[in-house]
């Protein structure tokens, strides 16, 4: 499973991208406005500091606004990917978009048959919301599973992107369920980077190098 980074914030990107471990980010409005810049301003520079996919959210809710928006996005930088909620008149635009060669990440989806029908259209991604079917006792991991395997069992090229994912835990059964992608807030990329055995393993080894260093 690759591993995007959920995070508006461009410190955070190029921390995590230094790191080596993200390989793409997702933005969506919320995420945006905490930042409190120009949100296009803001989706160029990242697109420019990383290589891979950037999503980028269009606001237009009609199908023919949301083509327009979509276009504008993807001129901004090659590797921008135009976030479109999950409606009819979202499907509509992820057909046209994707006629047009423009890659989306079909957003806000909840059960089986919204990915599949935004596969279908023509998505590139589809964004399962991890964290908010948790919050409402649902089992979204179970429904993970279930898009991958309707997509396997249909030859369907369509990536499965985990979001709103809220902890370690949640990473690893995404990847277990069979997600291509699990997009990730800051704070839980560095929570999976600790254990406490590797910081008691640490302070062990420098302790004991300590005693021979000097002789
Ligand atoms: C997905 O791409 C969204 O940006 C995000 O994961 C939403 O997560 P939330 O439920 O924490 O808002």
């Amino acid at each position: 499973m690759k591993l995007f980074i959920d995070t508006a914030n461009l410190d955070e990107i190029v921390k995590t991208d230094n790191m080596g471990i993200i390989c793409g980010v997702t933005t969506n409005p919320t995420l945006l406005s905490r930042e409190g810049h120009n949100p296009r301003e803001m989706a160029a520079k990242i697109a420019d500091r990383v290589d891979g996919p950037v999503s980028y959210e269009a606001v237009l809710l009609d199908a023919e606004g949301m083509v327009k928006e979509g276009k504008e996005i993807a001129a901004m930088a090659p590797n921008m990917v135009v976030k479109v909620p999950m409606t009819t008149e979202g499907l509509k635009a992820i057909k046209r978009l994707a006629e047009l060669g423009i890659k989306t990440n079909a957003t806000l989806i909840f059960n089986e048959n919204q990915a599949l029908l935004a596969a279908r259209a023509g998505a590139t991604y589809v964004s399962i919301f991890i964290g908010r079917l948790v919050d409402r006792g649902v089992d979204a991991i179970g429904i993970t599973r279930n898009i991958r395997m309707i997509f396997d069992t249909n030859d369907m090229d369509t990536e499965i992107i985990a979001a709103s994912i809220r902890n370690t835990e949640q990473v690893t059964q995404c990847a277990i369920a069979g997600a291509h992608i699990a997009t990730v807030p800051y704070r839980v990329l560095m929570e999976m980077v600790e254990h406490p055995l590797t910081t008691a393993g640490i302070e062990k080894f420098m302790e004991d190098w300590k005693k021979v260093s000097d002789k």
